[in-house]
Parts: C-alpha cells; sequence; structure tokens
C-alpha cells in the first residue's frame, strides 16, 4: 500500500490539474492516466453514458500498447454497451455500484451480469481483474463508468485491485463525473446560442457556420502537422476550435435585419454598423471560465482582422469601442492587428471564412468559381491572410472540397 501522504499529494495534484483542464477529451485521458497511475493498472477504459447506451470514449492499454481517443477510430472506440444489467459496465452504470471483480473469467454464476470476451478475443488480450466504478455527479447523475483492467504488483503480475485503493479511487470519479458534466453544459450553451443565431439568419448561418468549422479544423490539423505538435495537444485543440468556428458570426444576432439581411450592397455607414458584429460576439464570452470560451472570444473578436494590419476592429477596448492606449491611428481610430499579434485560431477562421463566403451564394452577392476563389486565395497570401496558413490551406485543398459537400447550402423551396 501507498503511504498516505503519497496518496494525498496524488489526489491533490490531480485535483489542481483538473480545474484548469476544461475540454472533455483532454480531460478524460488525463484522469484515465491518473487512474491508472493510482491504482498501478494495465489498462482502462472510459465510457460516457448517453441515454441507454455507454459508448467508450477513451482507453489505453499498456500492454497491446494503444493509447487511443475518440478522434482516432478503433476497436476501442466502437465499444458500446447498453446500460442493464448484462454487462459489467452496464451494471455499474445501471445500478450505481462498483465492482472489483478479482477474475472475470470466474464470476458466480448467479451475478446478472457476465463479462463480454469479444473484446479480449478481438485483440488477443488477457483481462482478469477489473474496478469498475460509476461516475456519477454532484446532483447524483451517472455520466460514465470509469472501467480500470489488470491490476499489476510491483513485479508487473497480474493481482486484484487493493481493496484499499477503491475508496481514493472514487475521488477521481467525482472529479470525472462532475467535470464532464460541466463541460456537457458548456457545450449545450454554445449549441443553443448557435441555434439562436440560426433562428435570426436561417438561410446564411447554419451551413456556413458547420462549414466554416470544418475549414477551420482541417487547416489547423495541416498546420499542427507542420508544427510536428503532439497529439494530445492536436486533439485538444481540434474540439475547441471547431466550436469556436463555429460561433465566428454569432455576433451578427445584434445586428438589425434591414443591415443583415439587406439583399445589396452596403453603404459604407451601414457595412461600419455590421463590423461591430466582431465585438458583440467577443462580449458574449466576457468571463474566462474555460479554454473554449477563450477560444470562442478571440475567433470572434479576430477573424476580419487582416495580416496586413488593414482589417477591423483593431485594437479596442470591447467596452468603450475606443483605441487601446498607444493604438491611435491619426484619424482617431484603432490600428489594426497585424501578422501574429492576430491569434492562430483568428488567422485560420479569417481564411475558413472568406474561402466559404466566395464560394457561396449571399444576398448580396453570387457565388464565384472556384478557380477565382483560390485565385483571391493566393492573391490575398501575405495581405489579407498569413501566407503559411494560406499554403497549408490551398494544400488541403480535397479535403475543403469534401466538406464543402457534406454542407450544401438550404434551397429556396
Ligand atoms: P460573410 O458573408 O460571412 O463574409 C465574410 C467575408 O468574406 C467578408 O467580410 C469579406 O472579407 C469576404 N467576402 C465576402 N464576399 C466578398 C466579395 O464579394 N469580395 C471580396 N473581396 N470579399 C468578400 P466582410 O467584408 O468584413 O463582411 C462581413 C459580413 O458582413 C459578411 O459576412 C456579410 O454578412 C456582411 N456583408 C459584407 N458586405 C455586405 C454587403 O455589401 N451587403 C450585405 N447585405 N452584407 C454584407
Ligand atoms: C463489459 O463490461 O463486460 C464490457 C466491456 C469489456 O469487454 O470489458
Ligand atoms: C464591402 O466592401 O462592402 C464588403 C465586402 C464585399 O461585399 O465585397
Ligand atoms: C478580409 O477583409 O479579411 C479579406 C477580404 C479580401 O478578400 O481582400
Ligand atoms: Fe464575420
Ligand atoms: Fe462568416
Amino acid at each position: 500500500m501507498k503511504n498516505y501522504n503519497e496518496t494525498l499529494q496524488q489526489l491533490l495534484n490531480f485535483g489542481l490539474d483538473i480545474s484548469q483542464i476544461k475540454d472533455i477529451d483532454f480531460l478524460l485521458e488525463k484522469i484515465l492516466t491518473e487512474a491508472r497511475n493510482f491504482t498501478n493498472c494495465d489498462a482502462g477504459t472510459i465510457y460516457v453514458k448517453d441515454g441507454n447506451i455507454l459508448a467508450a470514449r477513451y482507453s489505453q492499454n499498456d500492454t497491446t500498447n494503444t493509447q487511443l481517443s475518440p478522434h482516432r477510430k478503433s476497436v476501442y472506440t466502437n465499444i458500446i454497451v447498453r446500460v442493464d444489467n448484462t454487462s459489467i459496465a452496464g451494471y455499474v452504470a445501471a445500478t450505481g455500484n462498483q465492482l472489483n471483480i478479482p477474475d472475470v473469467y470466474h464470476l458466480d454464476k448467479n451475478l446478472p451480469y457476465s463479462f463480454n470476451r469479444s473484446f479480449d478475443d478481438m485483440t488477443n488480450y488477457r483481462t482478469v481483474s477489473q474496478l469498475v466504478l460509476p461516475l456519477t455527479s454532484m446532483r447524483g447523475e451517472t455520466v460514465g463508468v470509469l472501467q480500470l483492467i489488470n491490476a499489476k504488483d510491483s513485479t508487473g503480475g497480474i493481482t486484484p485491485f487493493d481493496s484499499h485503493d477503491e475508496s481514493g479511487i472514487s475521488y477521481f470519479a467525482v472529479t470525472a463525473a462532475n467535470a464532464i458534466e460541466r463541460a456537457k453544459m458548456t457545450r449545450e450553451i454554445i449549441l443553443r446560442m448557435n441555434r439562436m443565431a440560426e433562428l435570426r439568419d436561417p438561410k446564411e448561418t447554419g451551413p456556413h457556420v458547420n462549414r466554416v468549422a470544418a475549414y477551420s479544423v482541417a487547416l489547423y490539423e495541416g498546420w499542427a502537422a507542420s508544427k510536428e505538435l503532439n497529439q494530445e495537444e492536436i486533439d485538444r485543440n481540434r474540439d475547441i476550435l471547431r466550436m469556436a468556428a463555429m460561433l465566428h458570426d454569432v455576433g451578427k444576432v445584434a445586428i438589425s435585419d434591414n443591415i443583415l439581411k439587406k439583399p445589396g450592397k452596403f453603404t459604407p455607414e451601414e457595412y461600419d454598423v455590421m463590423k461591430l458584429h466582431t465585438v458583440y460576439g467577443a462580449r458574449l464570452f466576457p468571463d474566462i471560465y474555460s479554454e473554449l470560451d477563450e477560444s470562442a472570444a478571440a475567433v470572434a473578436l479576430n477573424h476580419h482582422e487582416r495580416w496586413d494590419g488593414n482589417g477591423y476592429p483593431g485594437h479596442i477596448s470591447l467596452a468603450t469601442l475606443k483605441p487601446l492606449p498607444g493604438y491611435e491611428k491619426e484619424d482617431g481610430t484603432a490600428r489594426g492587428k497585424k501578422g501574429e499579434e492576430i491569434p492562430l485560431f483568428g488567422r485560420i477562421v479569417a481564411i475558413a471564412d472568406v474561402y466559404d463566403a466566395l464560394s457561396n451564394r449571399r444576398c448580396y452577392k453570387e457565388a464565384w468559381d472556384q478557380s477565382a476563389v483560390l485565385e483571391e486565395l493566393k492573391k490575398d497570401a501575405g495581405t489579407a491572410f498569413d501566407p503559411e496558413l494560406v499554403d497549408i490551406f490551398l494544400d488541403s485543398i480535397e479535403t475543403i472540397r469534401q466538406i464543402s459537400s457534406q454542407f450544401p447550402d438550404y434551397t429556396d423551396a
């Protein structure tokens, strides 16, 4: 057994870390890693409950040497278990009881659940011991299951899970459950905001935001690959960027219909009003509660800045709309953000947004030919856009076209 101080320190460190991590996928990976360290076990899976179904969301296995996130498809992430008494994980989710099973191949025949060996057969793995806990939130709701597999003794041999670890590990389960619930709520709020924006402007919002989000993720992936970022960070950022990009124009909900839906060119005054959609969007995320809010605010605010510094809204105060001290131009307006002053996600969404706006019909313009759109992007590299990102975007153009066909504009019916 570990000594008490060591255990407490491990738990405290875990709690601190968790409070800094808000994105659900990254969080689940962290929880699984820490819970496996704590119990010294070979493998584990976190299931997230969705109605009557438990879906394996994250799996790790040191023997088969797999570390799989939900983004990377595999047999592990396709495991789905019904929430009922017939399987081990299903029983734990259905009853809220935890199980400490010394050997899953020697279960009492009178128990309602049995071990599903098809997973072992598929992967040539031999499951022996399991410690399986419900992830129960503060509100008493079971949001998932933590399944730890094959505890190891000091020589690496498989043993049953130490019953002393059961209470310690329940701390991980509670923390995990509350974090999952919080992440689900944040996500729900964001999707609701998006539906709200779509109600305002159904013709141009729905498919546009989905395409811009997917293009942005594709562009980010290309960029991340060129920077050789680690997969963990890529997975986490991809999810955050997708959500943030979906909300890039959410500030348009504050723009009046006669401007938003004007079936023709803006006057300069109308354009000035429309430009405020960046600020209105950023103001919807005033407090930095999470990386997601922070990124959503950054994308809303910066997606119309230009690489050459001639974009909008520039270095202004969100509260007063006045230039920040030191950033006034001679005419009293704010200097635009320039180059890498513009956050990466803003530079990415700028390209995705303009590509999409040019490629499709709008209430104020016709769709452009693909060749003209690509010419425009090339011409704008280094002026409107980060030239490195334009190159990566053009290299990914097959993927981009595929995404485009997945989210067609609604047609007038
Ligand atoms: P949006 O339709 O999503 O367009 C995003 C951006 O794509 C535009 O940002 C602009 O940079 C680029 N873009 C769109 N169409 C063209 C084009 O024909 N030529 C060129 N060179 N670039 C184009 P921008 O200009 O800051 O506009 C922001 C938003 O304001 C637009 O979002 C749209 O909702 C609205 N908007 C802009 N101009 C007009 C207009 O003349 N009439 C109306 N009704 N809406 C406009
Ligand atoms: C079960 O809990 O029996 C299903 C998941 C697994 O095969 O480990
Ligand atoms: C404008 O200059 O009015 C906005 C962009 C465009 O429609 O070309
Ligand atoms: C931008 O305003 O960010 C780009 C517009 C352009 O195509 O020049
Ligand atoms: Fe915009
Ligand atoms: Fe847009």
